[in-house]
C-alpha cells in the first residue's frame, strides 16, 4: 500500500474522513503527537491499527472524543472528583481511566474493563472526529517500542507502506505523549481525614503532579505510578528508544562521558544530545577522548524552555536513527515539576536500550 502525506487541506481532511468510513487507518497530529486513528468502536478497524503499529493485543488505545458531552457514551464518570479533573483539563493533553461501557469492544481496551478518554485541544483533530461520528482510537504512529512521531516525516520513517495516508500537521506542540490518570478509592483513609481518593499519574507529562494537586486541593493525594509495571499496560514494553544504545550524562556530577566508555565503543558512530548550555562543555571532553573520531553534537534546546527540549527530543532520537548511530549519550536534565516527564522519557530509553 503506498502511504501519501499530505497536507492539511479542506479536500485532504475529506479524503481522511473517507478513508474512516471505508475502515481504514490514518496518521493526524494532535497538539501532543501523531497518532494513527480508526473508529473505537469497529473491531475491524481496530485490529488494522494493532497491526499497523505490530502492537501487542493486551496493550490498551486512548478513546478520542471531541466533546465532554461525548464522554458519558463511552465510559462512566464515577464521582466528583473525575468530573472536576475532566472539567478542568479537557480538552488537552491530558487522558482519564474510567470503567467502559459496553459499546467500546475489548479489543480497544485490551480486554480491561477500563478506557482511556482523551479529548485533544487540536481544532482539526476535534474536527475529524466529528466527521466520523464515533469517538477514535488513536494510538502514537510509531511501530510499537519506536520514538513516538513529532512529525510526519516521523511517522513516514515508521509506518511508510503499512497505512494509506499521514495528514501533515507541522511539529506538535507538547512533542510527547498525554499525561495519563486513574483515580482510585482510598478504602482506609491513613494518609490523611479527608483524603477518600488517590490520583495516580501512569504516564507523566505537561499536566503535573503539582496541577493535580492544584485542582484536587485536599480531597485526593497526587502520586506517580511510572515506575516498573504498573497499570498502564503499554509501560510492560519496550517504550521510546531508538536503535542505539543510549547512556546518561548524569545530571548531578556531569560525569564524564570516558567512563562509560570501554576501548571498542570508541570506533563507533556516536552521538551526544545536549542542551544548549552543555554542548560545549560535552564537546570538549569528546574532542580529547575520541581524536580522529567525530561525535556528531546534537542541541536538545535550553535548559530554560522545556517545550522546546520537549519537541526536540524523540526528532533527534529518530535522526540518529536515519544516521545509523550506534550510541548516544544523552545530558540528564532536571527531574522535578514540569521537568519530570521528559527525564521519565528518557530514562525509558536509556535502561531499556
Ligand atoms: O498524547 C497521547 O495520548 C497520544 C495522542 C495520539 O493522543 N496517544 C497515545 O496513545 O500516546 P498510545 O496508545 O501510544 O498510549 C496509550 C497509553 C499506553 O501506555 C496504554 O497502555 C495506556 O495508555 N492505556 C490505555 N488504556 C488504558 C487503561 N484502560 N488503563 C491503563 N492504561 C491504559
Ligand atoms: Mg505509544
Amino acid at each position: 500500500m503506498i502511504t501519501q502525506i499530505l497536507d492539511s487541506t479542506r479536500d485532504s481532511l475529506s479524503h481522511a474522513a473517507e478513508l474512516l468510513k471505508q475502515w481504514e487507518v490514518v496518521a493526524f497530529p494532535t497538539e501532543t503527537i501523531y497518532g494513527l486513528f480508526a473508529k473505537a468502536t469497529d473491531e475491524d478497524a481496530v485490529r488494522k491499527i494493532f497491526l499497523a503499529k505490530n502492537r501487542p493485543a493486551d496493550n490498551p488505545l486512548i478513546v478520542h472524543v471531541a466533546d465532554i458531552r461525548d464522554i458519558a457514551q463511552y465510559a462512566v464518570v464515577e464521582n466528583e472528583l473525575q468530573e472536576l479533573l475532566i472539567d478542568k483539563l479537557m480538552p488537552g493533553p491530558f487522558t482519564l481511566v474510567l470503567p467502559k461501557k459496553d459499546i467500546v469492544p475489548d479489543i480497544t481496551t485490551g480486554w480491561l474493563s477500563t478506557v482511556c478518554i482523551r479529548m485533544p485541544d487540536h481544532v482539526i483533530a476535534r474536527q475529524i472526529i466529528r466527521e466520523a461520528w464515533y469517538a477514535l482510537a488513536w494510538p502514537s504512529a510509531n511501530l510499537s517500542g519506536r520514538p513516538s512521531p513529532s512529525s510526519a516525516s516521523m511517522v513516514m520513517h515508521d509506518m511508510d507502506w503499512r497505512i494509506p495516508l499521514i495528514i501533515d500537521g507541522w511539529r506538535t506542540l507538547y512533542g510527547i505523549e498525554s499525561t495519563v490518570v486513574k483515580l482510585d478509592k482510598i478504602e482506609k483513609t491513613e494518609v490523611g481525614w479527608n483524603k477518600q481518593y488517590v490520583v495516580k499519574i501512569l504516564r507523566p507529562w505537561f499536566i503535573t503532579k503539582e496541577d493535580l494537586e492544584d485542582i484536587v486541593g485536599d480531597k485526593a493525594i497526587v502520586e506517580y505510578h511510572d515506575q516498573g509495571v504498573n497499570e498502564s499496560p503499554g509501560t510492560r514494553y519496550r517504550h521510546y528508544s531508538p536503535h542505539a544504545r543510549i547512556m546518561l550524562l548524569d545530571d548531578i556530577d556531569h560525569r564524564s562521558p570516558d567512563l562509560l566508555l570501554s576501548d571498542k565503543d570508541l570506533t563507533k558512530k556516536t552521538a551526544c544530545i545536549a542542551t544548549k548550555e552543555f554542548l560545549g562543555h560535552y564537546s570538549a571532553q569528546f574532542d580529547k577522548l575520541h581524536q580522529n573520531y567525530g561525535v556528531l553534537t546534537m542541541p536538545l534546546g535550553s535548559r530554560y524552555n522545556l517545550l522546546e527540549c520537549a519537541q526536540s527530543l524523540y526528532q533527534l532520537y529518530a535522526t540518529c536513527d536515519i544516521l545509523w548511530i550506534e550510541q548516544i549519550f544523552i545530558e540528564g536534565l532536571p527531574e522535578h515539576g514540569v521537568w519530570y516527564a521528559l527525564m521519565n522519557r528518557i530514562r525509558k530509553s536509556v535502561s531499556h536500550s
